[in-house]
């Protein structure tokens, strides 16, 4: 086998020249040093979560140490905010590993900037770009809090007489307070809706920023309608804002005790014969004309009564034509 030597490879002395000519130019001009690869990152805090921060040489080759920090104070949510690479003559980059500390704190979104430096000033090494890397830490620890009633799952109220009566609601908001968080409420399960015993029966309920407890007046309305005891429950039914509903606590129920218990008549007239001796004129509480029971009995109740007569003779006289058997026009439903 024969092969021309000026069609097929190149000669050695010229091989060697090209490779000469190739290694002057790449190891000529100024060395740089700077950031390689990613230079934004976005992490969860935990405790496995690591930066990796290429820092690359190039042009002449030289040892190079170079640090990187971070900007500003430590705020803690790294274990080391400072770190120092040596990256010698024979090699061109180094990577350095940046840990996130996981801590407890409720946080919201976090970002940082680690800057490269070199720590001695040299005429023939300098900074290249990029020479900083930006760091974002999600919101974690429930940055912006945990909702939850904070009070007992059950309250009792009456039903008020002539004006309206606040059944206070009380939440808090665990853990972290970043941002304004809406809470949506909902009044549900009642034998009614609820908009004719509580008032708002759906709505939105804020906390401010920083806020972490608030309370938040229903108001139950004086319908003046008999009732028995009615059951509502209020739900948190939504939130917005970055935060979430403890459903361990997200419900209180409301109890509106027996209320506007009517006291009446039996009966709207009597027709009696001269001869009867006593008249029995019923008057009872807690039953509706149908003979059903509603409203409350567990209070003593005093209804006074008067007697009216006319006046001419076709008219029955009290302590004439009648007595009244009673000592005093007070009843009392004890
Ligand atoms: C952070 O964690 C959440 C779930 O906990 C996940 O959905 C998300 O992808 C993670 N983000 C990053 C940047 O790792
Ligand atoms: C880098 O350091 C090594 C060991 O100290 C030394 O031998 C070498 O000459 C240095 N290189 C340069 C370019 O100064
Ligand atoms: C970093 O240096 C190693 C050898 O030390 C090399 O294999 C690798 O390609 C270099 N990486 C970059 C990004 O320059
Ligand atoms: C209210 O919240 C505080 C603080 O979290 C807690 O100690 C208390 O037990 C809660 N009370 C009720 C009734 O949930
Ligand atoms: C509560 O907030 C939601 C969303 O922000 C909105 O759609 C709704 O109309 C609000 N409800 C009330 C009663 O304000
Ligand atoms: C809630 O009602 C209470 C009285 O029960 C009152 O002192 C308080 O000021 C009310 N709060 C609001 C926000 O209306
Ligand atoms: C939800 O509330 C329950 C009862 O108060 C409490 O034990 C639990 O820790 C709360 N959960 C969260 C995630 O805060
Ligand atoms: C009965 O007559 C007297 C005197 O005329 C009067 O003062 C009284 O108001 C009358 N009563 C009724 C119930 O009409
Ligand atoms: C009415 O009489 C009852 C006894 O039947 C008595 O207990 C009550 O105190 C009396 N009321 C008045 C206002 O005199």
């Amino acid at each position: 086998m024969s092969t021309s030597p000026g069609l097929g490879m190149p000669s050695a002395p010229l091989l060697v020249y090209l490779l000469l000519a190739l290694f002057i130019q790449f190891t000529s001009g100024e060395t740089e040093v700077k950031f390689s690869g990613q230079t934004e990152f976005v992490v969860n805090e935990t405790s496995t979560t690591v930066i990796r921060l290429v820092i690359e040489r190039t042009g002449k080759p030289a040892n190079i140490t170079a640090i990187v920090s971070i900007d500003g104070e430590n705020t803690g949510d790294f274990f080391d905010t400072y770190a120092a690479a040596f990256i010698p003559d024979t090699e061109t980059n180094r990577t350095v590993y940046i840990s996130v500390c996981d801590d407890d704190l409720p946080e919201a979104d976090e970002t940082f900037t680690f800057y490269l430096t070199l720590p001695k000033p040299s005429a023939t090494i300098k900074l290249g770009s990029p020479k900083s890397v930006t760091v974002t830490i999600l919101s974690n620890d429930n940055a912006f809090g945990i909702i939850s009633f904070n009070m007992s799952a059950l309250i009792t109220v009456n039903e008020p007489r002539g004006r309206n009566e606040f059944v206070p609601l009380t939440l808090i908001r665990e853990r972290g307070t970043y941002g304004t968080v809406i809470v949506t409420f909902e009044i549900d399960d009642g034998p009614n809706p609820a908009e004719e015993d509580l008032s708002p029966a759906r709505g939105n309920i804020t906390f401010t920023p920083g806020r972490s407890i608030l309370i938040y007046n229903l108001t139950v309305l004086d319908d003046q309608v008999p009732e028995n005891d009615e059951l509502f429950v209020v739900y948190l039914r939504n939130v917005e804002g970055g935060a979430e509903i403890n459903n361990t606590k997200n419900s209180v129920q409301i109890s509106i005790k027996k209320n506007d218990s009517p006291v009446r008549f039996v009966q709207s007239a009597y027709m009696v014969p001269e001869e009867v001796d006593v008249v029995t004129i019923q008057v009872i509480r807690g039953k509706d004309v149908s003979g059903k029971l509603i409203g409350p009995d567990e209070h003593e109740v005093s209804v006074r009564y008067a007697i009216i007569t006319g006046n001419s003779t076709a008219h029955a006289q009290l302590n004439v034509d009648f007595l009244d058997l009673q000592p005093n026009t007070t009843i009392i439903f004890p």
